[in-house]
């Protein structure tokens, strides 16, 4: 028998709503949630658009009171949470409704857990460390990017040791993700070059992950495809909503993948860097997945040949040495394009914070399904090529 039919594989994802206005439908599910008090987790910087104040307009209506919780910064920290979780229980609410990006998202989800299960939100890292579900949770995604409105992970920043930490489990997925492109046409142009080139991230991870499967690869390349057509679109001043609504479709379609085949070396070399030195995610990965591709590679080449063709390569017939060269051009030419750098600047790195890189980038649950096991030394070479003093 195949080994594939003897794998066992499982496939999670929230109901979805994904269109132009999407959003608007807040009001009615405020409804079927019975919701009275819920608490919005969301970014200080969305607040001022036009389509973040229409969509709580329409949810007051529906509700006795609306509490705000937008004390997050970027790589949202564990105090973050604990403090939007006291908050959640002191004033008894009894929904979350996250408006944003990654960051809005992970650490609402990070709320609703230890709203329901008490203790640290650090006891739960790892995966199906979470008991209990939490309280209803809805996810207006506002970045075609990390797909935490749809996915079972959620990444929350250890403060004390600088590393960001992954919560994966089935009890993280949002009930709800309302996915609406109208918030990207607002997005800052550098902001949406990061999360697309995330979002593509994920797509290529799980494709070539060890628990990819037929349901997750289906996703996967669809995501690469979409993405690939739209992203050096989606950065121009003149991007349509079309154009919006394709990317955020590509980035749905990884976050569906991902979430249910994990991720790789760029995710777990990535939450490392941007853990401890308070980088971007986004532009973290962009900087590593060409290095990531290069050393994976040889190990599944047919999955890359896949991944060529999504990427609109002519890649029949040719030799996998080449294929290695065509995908890895693409992969730079996109980053160019996008205006992300090669390279990260670091001030005075020394080998001891290399080395605790690299210690904390092989502990991420994410290094667990790289196609291929990186020795200490290859992970060391790949930061020394990415970081510069
Ligand atoms: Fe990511």
């Amino acid at each position: 028998m195949p080994k594939t039919l003897l794998e066992l594989r499982k496939f999670v994802i929230p109901e979805i709503i994904i269109g132009v206005d999407a959003r608007l439908l807040i009001g009615r599910y405020i409804s079927h949630f019975n919701a009275k008090k819920p608490m919005i987790v969301t970014d200080k910087a969305l607040q001022n658009f036009e389509w973040f104040r229409d969509t709580i307009d329409l949810i007051r209506p529906h509700v006795k009171k609306l509490f705000f919780f937008d004390d997050i910064t970027p790589n949202p920290k564990d105090h973050e949470a604990m403090r939007g979780a006291d908050l959640f229980l002191s004033l008894s609410c009894d929904l979350i409704i996250a408006i944003g990006g990654g960051s809005a998202i992970d650490c609402a989800k990070c709320i609703s857990i230890v709203a329901s299960n008490g203790g640290n939100i650090l006891d739960y890292e790892g995966v199906d460390e979470v008991r209990m579900p939490g309280p209803p949770l809805i996810g207006i995604p506002t970045t075609a990017g990390s797909s935490a409105d749809v996915s079972q992970f959620a990444i929350i920043k250890d403060s004390a040791a600088h590393i960001k930490r992954a919560i994966i489990s089935k009890k993280v997925v949002p009930d709800l993700a309302l996915i609406d492109p109208i918030p990207l046409m607002s997005m800052d142009r550098y902001l949406t070059a990061c999360t697309a080139m995330d979002a593509l991230t994920h797509a290529i991870e799980a494709y070539v992950s060890s628990t990819h499967s037929a349901l997750t690869d289906v996703h996967a390349l669809e995501s690469i495809r979409l993405i690939n057509q739209v992203i050096e679109k989606s950065v121009m001043p003149q991007r349509s909503i079309e154009t919006m609504y394709e990317l955020m479709l590509g980035s749905l379609q990884a976050g569906l993948a991902f979430s249910n085949a994990s991720l790789g070396a760029v995710h777990a070399m990535s939450h490392s860097m941007g853990g401890l030195l308070d980088l971007p995610h986004g532009e973290c990965n962009s900087i590593l997945l060409e290095h990531i591709i290069r050393i994976n590679f040889e190990t599944v080449p047919d999955r890359y040949r896949d991944i060529a063709r999504q990427l609109g390569l002519s890649v029949d017939n040719v030799s996998d040495t080449l294929l290695l060269e065509m995908i890895i051009n693409r992969i730079v030419s996109m980053r160019k394009n996008l205006t992300i750098p090669a390279h990260i600047k670091v001030e005075n790195l020394k080998e001891s914070t290399v080395a605790y890189l690299v210690e904390n980038a092989l502990n991420d649950p994410c290094m667990v399904t790289n196609p291929r096991i990186l020795t200490k030394e290859e992970v060391r070479i790949i930061y020394g090529r990415v970081l510069q003093t």
